[in-house]
């Protein structure tokens, strides 16, 4: 039996075709997603539909399971028609919506405009920053509230997916779909008592929400229905529940306690998979749920791989070159520090910061350093987060290192020294995809499979906790000013 998993990311939509029982990859076809921070979900269709086309077409599939990029805003009419072009996660327009919830919740609730921060906290799990939905509900209220009147349906990018290939608006809004991990990213889903909290909701559209329809949670394991005849897609597939990307990567990579990965994609995130669900006042770790019915706590960056991007760039040199260059410099960069807040940042919650690098001297500023500092940079922003899980007592035992960004043999390398653990390389692959197609063989067969496909190789080296200094000097004259 094949079991299809989907991963529309960011950046492109990949498939993958697995064997349900052994999970060997049987094909995958991919294509991309325009680029911007504010796209209309028809590209996401159209590269669903071309990336199925590409994988040899699903007449052989049992089941399919969408993954995706998560908090996107979706936002529908009654008819079930796209009111504007879905505001992406790494939107920052809505950073003053989310100040202005943070502030009228812990009003609501009783507990003071300045205690909004661990009202969240304990009643949803998480602080909102400009990347959780609700503030871009805040945001479309406050800057198009004509089109927030007319918001009958509020969905994410993987329950719209999964939507459309159920039939979409002919199937009736009631018929729209999430599951824990992605609703956990909304704001307006409260993760430890598992159900929608309307009144955030209302106070996000500033009107009575009590008519919106929001995506049924499925457990874990349900199924979101079947697909209808469209293109290379037959009728009567089965479709799993989907999950957020990042719930779908630690399902891919088969992750348990004491796991944690460290994804460097488009963003950067720090994930791992708990009992008991996290409540950070300070914000730094999202208390997310993942796609089994435990907890997926993150710590999310909005600047991962396109730091390197960008010093290539820079540097004029392509993939390769890069890494013999960061790999030529010295630890520590020749006293470079580079941080990379290029779009602002979401962790720490610094939206209209810019990026530096500092510590020039004759000497030191080579291109090598240069090409460093960047991999630096970015592994102490993610180690950072690798502190805030500590500090919040979770268990840190196995460092998965993951995403475009892992790829880089110079990352792979100085990951170590960094972190000051060790880190495991699993073979590069799709583990948003694997996830979901793990998830749709679980829909399928009654259970969850093994598959092991990640190969994890450990790669060691000495710590060099004066890189992690100098960043933590830099970063907090950043939180100073
Ligand atoms: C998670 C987050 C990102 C997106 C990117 O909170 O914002 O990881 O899911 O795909």
């Amino acid at each position: 039996m094949l079991v299809a998993g989907v991963d529309s990311s960011t950046q492109s939509c990949k498939v993958l075709i697995r064997d349900a029982e052994t999970g060997a990859l049987v094909r995958s076809g991919s294509a991309k997603h325009p680029d911007g921070t504010e796209i209309h979900p028809d590209h996401w269709w159209s590269a669903l539909l071309e990336a199925i086309e590409k994988a040899g077409g699903l007449d052989d599939v049992a089941a399919l399971s969408v993954g995706g990029q998560q908090h996107g805003m979706v936002v529908l009419d009654g008819d079930g028609e796209v009111i504007r072009p879905a505001l992406l996660w790494n939107d920052t327009r809505s950073a003053e919506g989310a100040s202005e919830l943070i502030a009228e919740l812990g009003e609501a609730r009783g507990a003071g405009p300045d205690d909004g921060t661990r009202v969240w906290a304990e009643q949803i799990g998480t602080v909102p920053v400009a990347s959780i939905t609700a503030t871009k509900l805040r945001w479309l209220a406050n800057a198009e509230p004509e089109n927030a009147a007319r918001v009958a349906a509020v969905a994410l990018p993987h329950d719209w997916l999964t939507w459309k290939l159920a039939g979409g608006s002919a199937a009736g809004l009631e018929a729209l779909a999430t599951d824990r991990s992605d609703a956990s990213g909304t704001g307006y889903f409260s993760t430890p008592r598992g159900e929608y909290d309307r009144e955030i909701l209302s106070l996000a559209l500033r009107r009575d929400a009590s008519d919106v329809v929001l995506p049924r949670v499925l457990e874990p394991g349900a199924s979101a229905g079947v697909t209808v005849a469209h293109g290379a897609i037959p009728a009567g597939i089965t479709l799993g529940p989907g999950c957020g990307d990042n719930a779908g990567a630690a399902l891919g990579l088969e992750m348990s306690v004491g796991d944690v990965s460290i994804s460097i994609g488009t963003s950067g995130v720090v994930a791992a998979v708990t009992g008991v669900a996290a409540a950070d006042p300070s914000g730094t770790i999202a208390g997310f749920a993942d796609a089994t019915g435990a907890f997926l706590p993150l710590a999310v960056t909005l600047n991962g791989s396109q730091t390197l991007d960008k010093m290539c760039e820079l540097l004029g040199v392509g993939y390769d070159e890069f890494d013999a260059l960061a790999l030529a410099g010295e630890p520590g960069a020749g006293g470079l520090t580079l941080v990379p807040y290029y779009q602002g940042e979401r962790t720490p919650n610094l939206p209209h910061a810019t990026a530096s690098i500092v510590g020039m001297t004759l000497a030191g500023a080579t291109r090598e350093n240069l090409a460093r500092a960047a991999v630096e940079g970015l592994l102490c922003s993610m180690a950072d987060g690798v502190d805030a899980f500590v500090e919040q007592g979770l268990a840190v035992e196995r460092i998965l290192l993951i995403g475009g960004g892992a790829k880089y043999a110079a990352v792979q390398a100085i990951a170590p020294e960094v972190f000051g653990r060790d880190v495991w390389i699993p073979d590069p692959g799709e583990y948003v995809a694997n996830g979901a197609a793990r998830q749709a063989a679980w829909v399928e067969r009654g259970e969850l499979p093994r598959w092991d496909v990640s190969n994890a190789r450990r790669v060691t080296a000495e710590p060099n906790p004066a890189t992690r200094a100098a960043y933590a000097d830099r970063r907090h004259l950043y939180a100073e000013r």
